[in-house]
């Protein structure tokens, strides 16, 4: 895998035509384009189409969690677009991880899924009847999506060092939360830089707010493959 095909630029805008000035601007400099739940509302498959169009892949994250007859058809209808990466939701059960991964089955479609989202801390975890450390659901979830096939999991810097040990080399992680040296972390509580995440494991490495707010945003992309590639050698 090239170092530029780890970077994963989340296309978070509100419509088709700015996500096409990010598309343009970046083609070329990062392997993946992530089409969210915002996007794909607005613009639907030809969001998708307009990746694809640019040579990068599509990572669609819609963070699927229905029945399991729904989730099926659902990544089915990915799997025809062609879409390179899908998120689930591993609390969407056994059943349904299941169902997910047969329909994926034969397609180039990769399922990730999503464990404990970042934004619950213990309390709301409790609220809903999760009680217990975040971590431990992290790993629990983690561990009932690969064994039911799942290709990958979505985790913060945090986790990732640990879910790297405890997993097979070939589950891919995927680690948001990325902030090069000297950036803002807007939002982000738990950040790491781009070299520590890929020497602790992280196989993709989502960066949005680093890029789409710096001055030249492809020489932030460039820089951050630099240090990816780095961090590979
Ligand atoms: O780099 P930046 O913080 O702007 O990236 C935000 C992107 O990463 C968004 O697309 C968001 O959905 C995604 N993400 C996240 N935190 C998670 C999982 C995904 O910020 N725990």
């Amino acid at each position: 895998m090239q170092p530029r095909d780890r970077l994963v630029f989340p296309l978070d805008v509100p419509d088709l035509e700015t996500a096409r000035v990010w598309i343009d601007r970046l083609a070329g400099e990062v392997g993946v384009l992530k089409v969210g739940l915002e996007l794909f509302t607005a613009a639907g498959p030809d969001a998708v189409r307009a990746v694809h169009a640019s040579g990068a892949k599509c990572f669609l994250d819609l963070k699927l969690h229905d029945i399991s007859a729904t989730m099926a058809s659902a990544v089915r209808a990915a799997a025809r677009l062609g879409v390179e990466y899908l998120t689930v939701h591993a609390v969407a059960a056994p059943a349904a991880l299941t169902a997910v991964r047969d329909a994926a089955d034969g397609s180039k479609t990769r399922l990730l899924a999503v464990t404990v989202l970042t934004s619950l801390d213990a309390d709301e975890l409790t609220a809903i009847g999760l009680a217990g450390p975040p971590a431990a659901a992290v790993e629990r979830l983690a561990r009932l999506a690969v064994r039911h096939g799942i290709d990958g999991l979505v985790c913060s810097p945090e986790e990732c060092a640990a879910l790297r040990r405890s997993l097979a080399d070939d589950v891919l992680l995927v680690v948001p939360g990325i902030r090069p040296a000297g950036s803002e972390r807007g939002d982000q509580a738990r950040v790491a830089t781009p070299g520590r995440a890929r020497r602790e494991g992280a196989d993709l490495l989502v960066v949005g707010r680093p890029i789409r707010h710096a001055d030249d945003p492809v020489a932030a992309a460039r820089a951050i493959v630099a240090e990816i590639a780095e961090a590979n050698a």
